[in-house]
């Protein structure tokens, strides 16, 4: 038994659903009475965990070690949930394995309170039901959030592809509806969000009868206040006209697309059920930039698929070239218990994977490095987010989603005209337009 918390701490691991879904976590908890402490020093720890590489499910492990390590030497034995998509996967084991005092599913979290209060109680205290009635209608309502919000509008996986966790981790497709969405949109803009990033596991499969994700977005575009959207992660497959079409049309939309590809080769493609050739991705994009043609493309790669050649990886290393992705992201190939692909032959060497992995990283930062250059001397909005280690420096995004370092006066949340002055590799240096004048 343990005495029921009065202080939490939440600490997200993996995607952006999972940021989002820790902050409703904290919110929760907030509405319990608890207040907010460091991990540290917290009698309530809540890790919200990831399960997509073998390396993000062992780092809970060693995190759940070291917090009780660091308690211990204060005397302290804190409360411990595991929350997120580890726990989804490994459901009791973790309680075996680490002796846990909670463990809850991605869509269970709603129950957290109800949780705590039963392992307080000394209570087993598990729960990873995937419950019709979607955990939202059962959430407090958003409070105080920064200028650039998060909002899960659609949740889960029906793709399949044979390397991948999600559909198991986080169920089917499941769209929310349209007037919550709406309403926890406003509430955003009302508690000080100017920019609105819609999510979801495959956010642009989102739909409700007849309508799409850009029927959902032509009516945000409509909340005065709101200045910014974007949505991430779409799938090549549920990219429709209508959304293409909002590229062109609807200027709140920022001209950034994250389409994951995955990889080069249509014989790995297929091995991966990615259900979408090379070919028709390179069209799709090419549809996209007719409507958008300064669109900022971003993209994730898996090196090191099981039966990946040389030859196949060339291929990944030309559609790179071909497309000139603004920023990427690459993993080496890890093997999830329980999907197609980890029991595939010809599993690929690891110093084969390193070399590969390095090889397009380089591509990779080659063209974030070459976007960059090229937006230098534009003038655009930069949303300010947060303060810069420089007195009087503020970070902000461009529209292309590059971070933006400037010195100002303005205040965190404002959106001001900056011209582009410097490219790094990974940041821009921008100066007030106004002050340049
Ligand atoms: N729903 C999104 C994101 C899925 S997870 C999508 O379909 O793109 C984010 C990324 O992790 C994936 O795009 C993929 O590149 C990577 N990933 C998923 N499973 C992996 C695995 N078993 N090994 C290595 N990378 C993986
Ligand atoms: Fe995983 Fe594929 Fe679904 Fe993305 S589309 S979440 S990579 S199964
Ligand atoms: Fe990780 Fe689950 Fe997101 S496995 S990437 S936290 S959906």
């Amino acid at each position: 038994m343990k005495p029921a918390p009065k202080t939490y701490a939440v600490k997200s691991f993996g995607c952006q659903m999972n940021v989002y879904d820790g902050d409703r976590m904290a919110e929760l908890m907030a509405a319990q009475g608890l207040t907010q402490a460091e991990p540290g020093e917290a009698d309530l720890v809540v890790l919200n965990t990831c399960h997509i590489r073998e390396k993000a499910t062992e780092k809970v492990y060693s995190d759940i070690g070291r917090l009780r390590k660091d308690a211990a030497k204060q005397g302290r034995a804190p409360m411990i949930a595991v929350a997120g998509c580890v726990a989804q996967a490994e459901g009791a084991e973790i309680v075996r394995r680490a002796k846990v005092d909670v463990v809850v599913g991605p869509q269970a979290y709603h129950n957290l309170p109800q949780l705590v209060a039963r392992a307080a109680s000394g209570e087993a205290a598990l729960d990873t039901d995937m419950p019709i009635d979607m955990k939202f209608g059962h959430l407090p309502a958003r409070r105080r959030v920064p200028p650039s919000a998060f909002l899960t509008v659609q949740e889960g996986c029906d793709k399949f592809c044979t390397y991948c966790v999600v559909p198991y981790t986080r169920g089917a497709e499941v769209s929310r509806g349209w007037s919550q969405i709406v309403d926890e949109a406003k509430a955003l803009v009302d508690a000080g969000a100017r920019e609105i990033t819609l999510l979801g596991q495959n956010v642009n499969a989102w739909e409700e009868s007849g309508k799409g994700l850009h029927d959902l977005i032509a009516e945000l575009d409509k909340i005065e206040g709101l200045a910014r959207i974007r949505y991430t992660t779409s799938h090549p497959n549920d990219m429709t006209q209508g959304l293409i079409d909002a590229h062109g049309r609807i200027e709140k939309l920022m001209p950034f697309l994250h389409l994951p590809v995955q990889a080069g080769s249509d014989r790995i493609l297929k091995a991966m059920n990615r259900s979408h050739s090379r070919d028709s991705y390179l069209r799709l994009l090419e549809r996209i930039r007719a409507v958008r043609p300064d669109i900022a493309l971003s993209g994730d790669f898996i090196v090191g698929f099981p039966g990946e050649t040389e030859a196949d990886f060339a291929e990944t290393l030309s559609l790179v070239d071909a497309v000139g992705y603004a920023q990427a992201y690459s993993f080496k190939y890890s093997p999830r218990p329980g999907t197609p692909a980890a029991t595939m032959g010809d599993q690929v060497a690891e110093d084969v994977m390193d070399d590969r992995l390095q090889r397009l990283q380089a591509a990779l930062n080659r063209d974030q490095t070459a976007f960059n250059a090229a937006t230098v001397g534009r003038t655009c909005q930069v949303l300010l987010e947060r303060k810069g280690k420089l007195p009087g420096q503020l970070i902000g995004k461009s529209p292309w989603l590059q971070s933006v370092h400037l010195i100002s006066d303005a205040a965190i949340g404002d959106l001001v005209e900056v011209k582009l002055a410097e490219a790094g590799a990974n940041s821009m240096a921008g100066v007030l337009a106004q002050a340049e004048a």
